[in-house]
């Protein structure tokens, strides 16, 4: 999703999660037609985090709104908007307990509609988080459900009954909570991957698939562009209830871990995406998936045999990169780029410790963050914002660092407030905001880095500027070079005769690199700096020794 934000080399972009690598030419043969979201920057915005219009240390849609000039200016195309309907928030969220109106701490249906028609004066499109894997037990349809075993709405979830005074099997929620919950009331279990408070809907029913096709209608109609998918691995479970063998170690929870091969990622998956991607056709919408594969394989399955299934899924392997390394991108991308799809490259979004911290070797971390944000963008990650993660139990508001501390400390650190500038909570709320901003703010804000030219936020509006000019960027092939450097990153975006070359130091030394271009039509290729983040001079001359310092990133045009 965003592709976070693009990357400068492949990437599409998305704020927030995700930036997206452009596939490769032979992949994508014809670079002039494409559609709209190939060519666009995705940005995430965690609603509650973004700016606080009403000053109740919540962000709200009015927020947003406010800072879509903002947004505008950054290169942004299209933000996805995590949820935003009513819900009691104990998912933050993630709990819809209403699919077709805004939670009144966020607004209603009329600041949303002024969201979209504002963002559309700025062509920037609207994208949705689709929950669709399970509701908040506060929607009607599980109130209903749960009031008695004849109800109209009992078979919309997953009841059964127990083993004796067991759940009926062993399936685990991701939680590190019971996946099963009993109800007095019927004497049944009720089946929950996530929380207890997160009752699973039952796709098996065609009137549960009917009703959530129709939530997509709804918002296209409003003038949403697509939907981003929430935990589409999960919406199915083996009707049988088969156990789950089990595997080795133990979870973040300490509990013993089972490989969930009957309660995630069932084929039946690829039917309900079919028929979300038929509607979304019809408004040339796109659907970009929360997709957490174990291997490319996987991935391209989500793209649909036919490609009618997610346009977008997300590369969420390539999050779990967790140290700057040359060959593990270089092999990241390499797999991706097989997936024949066009790839959304994830590397933090609200559920991921920020880029910042997993990267950063507390000495080069802005220069770390800017070599991030050349092979792609995310989230308030333009600012180089920090993790801000709680120190003590008592302060984490994320159930899941509530049922795991210490060992899983919960998602806060990574969702607190946009860091707008110096002022009191970092410009975002006059309220104490719901989630602590860290001391960095008074140097990663937006008003400071905007005065700086050689700030993260720069460079991202140069990327950014960089990926909306240059075709190659986005339609180019993608080669990589020097494939035995273990420390610079090196590779070509072509397209016809426009050619990039991107360098990326993930070392903490300074590194000569030495490239060959011949085999890709180069004998004696000049190179015009498009962008470093170290002192550079214009035109770097020949391709044949270019040195770049610690974290160093060039992106130069090649010419002949
Ligand atoms: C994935 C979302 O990104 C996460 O924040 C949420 O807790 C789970 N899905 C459950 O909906």
């Amino acid at each position: 999703m965003l592709k976070k934000l693009v990357i400068a080399l492949s990437l599409t972009l998305c704020s927030c999660l995700a930036a997206a690598l452009p596939s490769s030419a032979q992949q994508q043969p014809d670079t002039h037609a494409r559609p709209w979201w190939q060519s666009s920057v995705f940005y995430e915005i965690y609603p509650r985090s973004f700016a606080d219009s009403n000053n109740d240390g919540v962000g709200d849609l009015n927020g947003i709104t406010s800072k879509l000039d903002y947004l505008h200016e950054l290169g942004v195309d299209a933000i996805w908007i995590t949820p935003c309907f009513p819900s009691p928030q104990v998912d933050f969220g993630y709990d819809v307990s209403d699919y077709e109106a805004i939670d009144p701490m966020y607004g209603n249906l009329k600041d949303f509609d002024r969201l979209v028609s504002e963002a559309k004066k700025r062509n920037i499109r609207v994208i949705l988080d689709f929950v669709v894997n399970h509701t908040s037990d506060q929607h009607k349809w599980f109130l209903d459900s749960r009031s008695s075993k004849t109800s109209k709405y009992r078979d919309w979830y997953i009841w059964r009954d127990g083993k004796g005074d067991q759940p009926p099997n062993n399936w685990q929620s991701e939680f590190g909570v019971p996946a099963w919950t009993f109800d007095k009331k019927t004497g049944q279990y009720y089946y929950n991957y996530f929380y207890p408070q997160q009752p699973d809907l039952n796709w098996r029913n065609p009137a549960v698939k009917d009703a959530m096709l129709d939530v997509t209608r709804f918002w296209y109609d409003r003038g949403v562009a697509g939907f981003r998918l929430d935990a589409v691995d999960t919406l199915f479970e083996d009707p049988n209830l088969a156990d789950n063998p089990s595997a080795p170690g133990k979870d973040k929870f300490g509990r013993p871990n089972f490989a969930r091969i009957h309660n995630t990622k069932l084929p039946e998956v690829h039917d309900v995406l079919q028929d979300l991607r038929k509607i979304a056709d019809k408004y040339d919408a796109v659907l970009i998936g929360e997709t957490w594969t174990k291997d490319i394989a996987e991935l391209k399955n989500y793209y649909g045999e036919h490609s009618n299934e997610l346009q977008m899924p997300m590369d969420l392997m390539f999050g779990s990169v967790n140290k700057l390394s040359a060959p593990e991108f270089r092999r990241q991308i390499a797999a991706v780029d097989t997936a024949g799809g066009w790839p959304v490259f994830v590397i933090s979004n609200h559920d991921i410790v920020r880029s910042y911290n997993r990267y950063g070797d507390g000495v080069h971390n802005d220069q770390i963050a800017k070599l991030m944000a050349s092979l792609y963008l995310t989230y308030g990650e333009e600012l180089g914002m920090q993790n801000n993660n709680p120190k003590r139990k008592e302060d984490v508001k994320d159930p899941e660092g509530i049922t795991g501390w210490p060992g899983e400390i919960g998602r806060d650190g990574e969702r607190t407030p946009m860091q707008w500038s110096t002022a009191k909570n970092a410009g975002f709320s006059n309220a104490k905001p719901w989630l602590p901003v860290p001391p960095s703010y008074k140097t990663h804000n937006v008003e400071a880095e905007m005065k700086d030219p050689n700030s993260v936020l720069s460079v991202y509006r140069q990327l950014l500027t960089m990926r909306h000019k240059e075709p190659a960027l986005v339609n180019g092939t993608y080669t990589a070079l020097n494939e035995d450097d273990p420390n610079v990153l090196s590779y070509l975006r072509k397209d016809k005769d426009e050619a990039i070359l991107v360098l990326l130091n993930m070392s903490s030394t300074p590194h000569k690199v030495k490239l060959n271009l011949e085999p890709v039509g180069y004998t004696s290729p000049k190179l015009s700096v498009l962008l470093s983040t170290f002192q550079q001079p214009a035109s770097a001359g020949s391709a044949e020794a270019l040195e770049l310092p610690p974290f160093g990133a060039l992106i130069a045009k090649v010419s002949k």
